[in-house]
């Protein structure tokens, strides 16, 4: 019996996370798998009525859980920064979700603004550091509102944090046993202590222990560059967290858009916390028109990752099913010619047959 916190977040985080839902109980009522849900009112509306962001006693409760499903934060009414860092970041950094995985696969039947490129082009995964980088809020201001004001926004990374984001990886890319190859993602020309430290991580371990896997390595703008030209080259990618942000949404633009991009939060062994990338989309709250395939795709990811393997595969096949069926025109809010939860109820029968 898994425990799995429920975030159901702002905007249009609690329709998606519904149909997420929904998808998993049809899936794992098929497979037997058994969890209970408990769901957490974190978010924008909570915060501007009570202060509260993420209360201490709140942060220890989500430490005892087998998972977290987070629908989306971020809300119009406050000051940009105050949830991302006081809520998503907070959870990822206090409960050291070190491994950010963003799988960008292109479905059959899916839009790719890529010409010429389809599903067998597109299928790779980015690990994005998720504990250190610009992230880690180390910096400041001097002087401010003068004219002599002067800010840092320092970027930290360490031996540990890069060294175990990139034995993920590897890992990842023996398990996937595709073209077994990794790149990484870095900047050496230009960030010459950051990167090094990862550039000499990387070919240490690789060389050590993961003889196995292909090194590969790219600057960060050339990785633009090649997932726009040749996405067909990648198997695995490994990035610092500021660079893996930015990758990754352009991977998720590749692979269909927002609509379709799921990722986990992840810690091996502990509590990990999976969403669809997103965002809160405010402009759609209530409209039941946004797309909630990234959240039943996030919660393929979070069975996966509990080890539960026939749930998450018949999640992903009900998703590729539906997408294959053209029977949702697009998977822009609003466009989908079916409501969200209509998708929902489509893809939680295909997920039950
Ligand atoms: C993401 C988001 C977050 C990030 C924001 C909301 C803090 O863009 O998950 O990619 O920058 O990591
Ligand atoms: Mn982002």
């Amino acid at each position: 019996m898994y425990r799995i916190a429920v975030l159901p977040g702002d905007g249009t985080g609690p329709e998606v996370v519904r149909e997420g839902l929904k998808v998993l109980a049809a899936a794992a009522a098929k497979t037997g798998v058994k969890y209970e849900l408990t769901n957490y009112d974190l978010g924008g509306e909570r915060y501007l009525r009570t202060g509260e962001i993420l209360p201490e006693s709140v942060l220890d409760e989500l430490r005892g859980y087998d998972a977290i499903f987070l629908g989306a934060i971020g809300h119009p009414d406050v000051t940009p920064g105050i949830l991302e860092k006081g809520l998503l970041l907070r959870i990822r950094f206090d409960l050291d979700l070190y491994v950010n995985l963003r799988p960008i696969k292109l479905y059959p039947g899916v839009d790719c603004p890529l010409k010429d490129k389809g599903p067998k082009d597109i299928d790779l995964v980015v690990i994005r550091e998720n504990t250190e980088g610009l992230y880690g809020g180390s910096g400041g201001f001097q002087y401010k509102g003068t004219p002599q004001e002067v800010s840092t926004q320092v970027h930290v990374t360490t031996r540990f944090g890069a060294e175990r984001a990139i034995r993920y990886a590897f890992d990842v890319a023996r398990r996937r046993n595709k073209d077994r190859k990794l790149t990484l993602c870095a900047k050496t020309n230009v960030l010459t202590f950051v990167s090094d430290t990862w550039w000499r991580a990387f070919n240490e371990v690789g060389e050590a222990d993961y003889p196995d896997i292909k090194r590969d390595y790219a600057h960060v703008d050339a990785t633009t560059m090649w997932l726009v030209k040749n996405p067909e080259w990648f198997d695995v990618i490994v990035v610092e967290n500021m660079f893996g942000d930015i990758i990754t949404d352009l991977g998720a633009m590749i692979q269909g858009g927002l609509g379709v991009a799921a990722g986990g939060n992840i810690h091996p062994g502990r509590v990990s916390m999976f969403e669809p990338i997103g965002g809160s989309a405010p402009k759609y709250t209530g409209q039941n028109v946004i797309c909630p395939i990234a959240a039943i795709a996030a919660g393929q990811m979070m069975m996966d990752t509990l080890g539960e393997h026939a749930t998450a595969d018949r999640i992903e096949g009900a998703i590729e099913k539906s997408l294959a069926s053209g029977r949702i025109k697009s998977l822009s809010a609003g466009k989908m010619g079916m409501s969200t939860s209509q998708v929902g109820d489509y893809i939680a029968q295909l997920a039950s047959e």
